[in-house]
Order: structure tokens, then sequence, then C-alpha cells
């Protein structure tokens, strides 16, 4: 199973894809979240990516185009796998098909999450992550069971750097101008399925499980 999952900053793409691996148990490849380990490994990909993620803009897409290409001829990827934050613009897309028809690939089905953009900046304002293990966390609908500590190895909960409210609402324009344009792209190629994300994420999850059967 390939899979893609879209949607705006805050729509719940990390939540989902977590109960999605599992139960298709393919590859979790998250543009967003490799990005955030290099800038917290130091690497050079982190101290290029770091500006840009922080000011709400898109990564070059030479440095995210590079890193997908290993990826998906990885190991971690020939069982399958699911890709949150890519692709992530026009050009990216067309990219993403042309190393898939190299290696023989293809998509099976996208996922397109829609969440009104008040309630967007809402989650992602409210959301804690945790460094260590990586689980998302909100105060307003996925509390920790203590303030500030992860539930799993109860390390420190920190705030994205870019989820202040203005980064926010710059992330939501450049979606609105880069990244909305892949939902005509995919509904052409026939993969595309809407998802209500504004239910609860249990709602959501089951949304995505049928549209992924049907
Ligand atoms: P990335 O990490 O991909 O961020 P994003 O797309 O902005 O998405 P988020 O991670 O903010 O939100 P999400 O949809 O995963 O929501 P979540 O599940 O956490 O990218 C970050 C940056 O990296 C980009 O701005 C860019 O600079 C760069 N980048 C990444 N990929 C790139 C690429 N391909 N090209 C160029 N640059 C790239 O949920 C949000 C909150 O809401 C959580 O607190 C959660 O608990 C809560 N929540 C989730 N679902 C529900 C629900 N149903 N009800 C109530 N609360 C919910």
């Amino acid at each position: 199973m390939r899979l893609i999952i879209l949607g705006p900053p805050g729509a719940g793409k990390g939540t989902q894809s977590s109960q999605i691996v599992d139960k298709y148990n393919v590859a979790h490849i998250s543009t967003g979240d490799i990005l955030r380990e290099n800038i917290a490994n130091g690497t050079e990909l982190g101290k290029k990516a770091k500006s840009y993620m922080d000011e709400g803009k898109l990564v070059p897409d030479e440095i995210i185009l590079g890193l997908m290409e290993d990826k998906l001829t990885s190991d971690e990827a020939k069982d399958g796998f699911l890709l949150d934050g890519f692709p992530r613009n026009t050009l990216q897309a067309v990219s993403l098909d042309a190393m898939l028809d190299k290696n023989d690939m293809k998509i099976d089905k996208v996922i397109n999450i829609n969440v009104d953009p008040e309630v967007l900046i809402s989650r992602a304002t409210s959301r804690r992550v945790c460094p260590e293990c990586g689980e998302t966390y909100n105060l307003l609908s996925k509390a920790p069971k203590v303030d500030g500590i992860c539930d799993n190895d109860g390390a420190e909960l920190i705030i994205r750097s870019d989820d202040t409210k203005e980064t926010v609402s710059k992330r939501i324009n450049v979606y609105n101008e880069q990244t909305k344009p892949l939902i005509d792209y995919y509904k052409a190629q026939g993969t595309l399925f809407d998802v209500d994300g504004s239910k609860s994420i249990d709602d959501v999850t089951d949304e995505i499980f049928k549209g992924i059967k049907s």
C-alpha cells in the first residue's frame, strides 16, 4: 500500500498517520519530522532548513527532492509507505510521479483532510510535542495525564518553534497558494478522497479507513 496524506497545517496529518501506519504496516515518511530531526541533530541539512521553517516558508525543492529520492528507494519503504508533508507543490508532485515511474511504483490512495482555518490555528497553537518519542498532544483535545509531561516517557513537552499564531497563519497561506492545487492534481489521477477533519480523532480515523478500503 502506498499512500499520501494531504491537509493544511494542524489538520491532523501526523495524528492520523500514526493510526494508518499501525493498521497497514507501512513506513511513515514525514518530511517535517525528518527536517526537525536534522535540526535537532545539528546536521547541514537541518541548518539549511531551519530559517525557512521558522518563517513558515517551504524548504527549497532541491533539498526535499534529494531527500525523498533516497527515502522512497530505501529498505524502510519497500513494503509500502505513507507520505506526510510531501509533495507540497506541483513541482514536488510531478517529481514524485517521475520517481515512482522509474521504480515501477504507484500511489494507491491520497487522503485529503479538510478543516476550517480558525480551527487549524487553535489546534496548532495548543499543540505540545514530546522531544523524545515524538508523541503529539493537544491542550484542548488530547492533554497529557500530567500537565507538560509525556505520558510515554516522562519527558518535558515542548512547543514547536513554528507553532506561533503568526507563523501558523503564514503556513496556512503557503498551503493555500502552493499545496492546495494538489487536490485537483490527485483528483485528476482518480486517487484522492476527502475526509472531514473537524470530527473527533477517532471518527476521522474511521473515515480514513473506510476511504482506503473503498
Ligand atoms: P510539517 O511538519 O509537515 O507541518 P504541517 O504540514 O504544517 O503540519 P503540522 O505538523 O503542523 O500538522 P498536522 O496536520 O500533522 O497536525 P497534527 O496531527 O500534529 O512541516 C513543517 C515545515 O517543514 C513546513 O512549514 C516547511 O517549512 C517544512 N517542510 C515540510 N515538508 C516540506 C516539503 N515537502 N517541502 C518543503 N518544505 C517542507 O495535529 C495538530 C494538533 O491538533 C495536535 O495537537 C493534535 O493533537 C490535534 N488534533 C489532531 N486531530 C485532531 C482532531 N480530529 N480533533 C482535535 N484535535 C486534533
